[in-house]
């Protein structure tokens, strides 16, 4: 099956920060772990390069829109290598293939007869020659570049008509109850659907950082428009010689913040409607990621944690399986360095990590680093059973924080079976050898199959803790826990979360 999920796309005219990390983290453990199920997965996320926000930064450091953009553009792309993210593709705005089709959608939009000429009115700045969305603003209505009033205008542009689509959106609604998860979200997008829909404004008169509106070249189109196609865009032209929409449109899972649902769960189906295209899956609304202090990040709060800091302190694992145990994916969640410290400390050295030395330096000592050909423990196989299936039932809801609230006792299972079996005593009995061959192979067993289901969230450590147990394939079918141990052989293994 094929399963196409894509993050939002990031605006350049803003650093990188904890947010973007959190959200293409959680979506690559998710695309990770559908292609571990053997699903054809599609992943993509990329930079939203136009519109006023970018324009007004690049003339406020006295660049080109298209320099900041290339400059900035390539920090997010860092940013996604550095955090290990298995995309497919990574899409620009500014591609010229996407601002073609662009044209091409709209263009249709229009000839459906879903456009119309009107009056938008807004805040202008006469020094930036442009409109200022109202979260840019200043307070006393200033120009956040140029600090100066802005002054109420008008232009004439085109709109789209979003009101006409209401009665469709109801009915979207009514019949795909997971439309748009979690459930509080598809209820807020809902009730602002039936609390009335206005038109809304297509196109830009003043602005020239854009997509040109195709049948009136002096209007570039809204940013969010464009924007939002690139997610059907990118399909036609990431694979070059190749047109991948037919194979993975539409999109499975949109992965987004709960700031841009709006565009999202209201705009963006409205919009594949007028253009005649196949509807998403699901659009799933992530929540915020806090200051230690509950508060909303801000550099004047010091509240905000780096993602690099994380990165640097602990490693990309450790950061990545740290938002995804800390935060329930669908809620708030307050986030600091301290906290990561602890979840280092705790679940990942001491727990996770120190299962895995021990494990593989009682194979070494006591059975020469093979996995005993034995029976494995019955008891403990019923712990691990259903373990795998009810993994797929919640990332199939895309829950990778119950993902691991199922997976973690598990772990500190095989730490106390360590501890009830005391196996260094069953090694100094000849007469205890069959048990002590059930002991190592069992906890072989136990620690492959959690570390196959852990692989999504810290892609790096658990393949290299699979290699030393001499298993290292991470098909999710190999998530399953056997009746007898492997005879794998087993190679020494570094420490995996050495103490920082
Ligand atoms: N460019 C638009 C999205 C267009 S999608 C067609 C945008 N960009 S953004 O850079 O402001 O945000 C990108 C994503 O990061 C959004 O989904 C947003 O919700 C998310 N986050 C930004 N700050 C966040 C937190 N503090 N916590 C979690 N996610 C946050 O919006």
């Amino acid at each position: 099956m094929s399963f196409y999920i894509t993050t939002a796309i990031d605006y350049v005219n803003a650093e990188p920060h904890v947010g973007h990390a959190y959200e293409k983290i959680a979506t690559d453990v998710l695309a990770r772990h559908m292609r571990q199920r053997g699903e054809d997965v599609f992943f993509l996320t990329g930079t939203d390069e136009h519109g006023e926000p970018v324009a007004d930064a690049a003339r406020a450091q006295g660049l080109e829109p298209r320099e900041l953009a290339d400059r900035n553009a390539e920090r997010f792309k860092q940013l996604v290598k550095t955090l290990d993210i298995s995309n497919d593709f990574f899409v620009r705005t500014t591609d010229p293939e996407h601002e073609a089709k662009v044209q091409e959608v709209l263009q249709r939009v229009h000839d459906n007869t879903h456009v119309y000429k009107g009056l938008y009115e807004g805040w202008y700045c006469p020094r930036c020659a442009d409109f200022k969305v109202e979260n840019e603003i200043l307070p006393g209505n200033l120009c956040p570049i140029h600090e100066i009033e802005l002054t109420r205008e008008s232009e004439e542009n085109w709109f789209f008509r979003l009101s006409a689509f209401e009665g469709r959106l109801l009915e979207l609604y009514s019949e795909q109850p997971d439309f748009v998860m979690p459930a509080h979200h598809y209820n807020e997008a809902r009730a602002f659907i039936e609390s009335g829909l206005q038109d809304v404004s297509l196109s830009r008169a003043h602005l020239k950082w854009g997509v040109t509106v195709p049948w009136d070249p002096s209007q570039v189109f809204y940013v969010w428009f464009d924007a939002l196609l690139n997610y059907y865009t990118a399909l036609s032209y990431a694979r070059p010689g190749e047109d991948l929409t037919a194979e993975f449109w539409p999109a499975t899972y949109h992965v987004i913040g709960k700031d841009i649902l709006k565009f999202h769960t209201v705009f963006w189906p409205a919009l594949l409607m007028a253009a005649e295209l196949p509807l998403p899956e699901h659009v799933f609304v992530h929540g915020f990621l806090l200051g230690s202090d509950g508060r909303k990040m801000s550099k004047s709060l010091g509240n905000v944690l780096d993602p690099f800091a994380v990165i640097d302190a602990f490693g990309t694992d450790a950061l990545r399986f740290y938002l995804m145990r800390d935060v329930p994916f669908g809620s708030d969640g307050a986030v600091a360095m301290e906290s990561a410290q602890t979840r280092y400390d705790t679940e990942l050295a001491n727990e996770y990590g120190n299962l895995a030395s021990r494990t593989v330096a009682m194979l070494s000592r006591y059975r020469d680093g093979v996995v005993p050909t034995a029976a494995t423990d019955p008891v403990l196989l019923r712990d691990f059973d259903v373990l795998p299936s009810e993994v797929a039932v919640v990332m199939d809801r895309a829950d990778p924080t119950r993902a691991l609230d199922l997976i973690w006792p598990r772990v500190r299972r095989l730490n106390r079976y360590v501890e009830e079996r005391a196996p260094w005593e069953l090694a100094r009995d000849p007469a205890q050898a069959e048990r002590l061959d059930e002991t190592l192979a069992s906890l072989a067993e136990g620690l492959r199959v959690l570390t196959v289901l852990l692989h999504p969230y810290m892609p790096q450590t658990t393949q290299r803790l699979l290699d030393a147990l001499g298993s290292p394939d991470v098909a999710f079918g190999r998530a399953v826990f056997a009746e007898r141990g492997s005879g794998a052989e087993v190679a020494e293994l570094e420490p995996l979360f050495p103490k920082r």
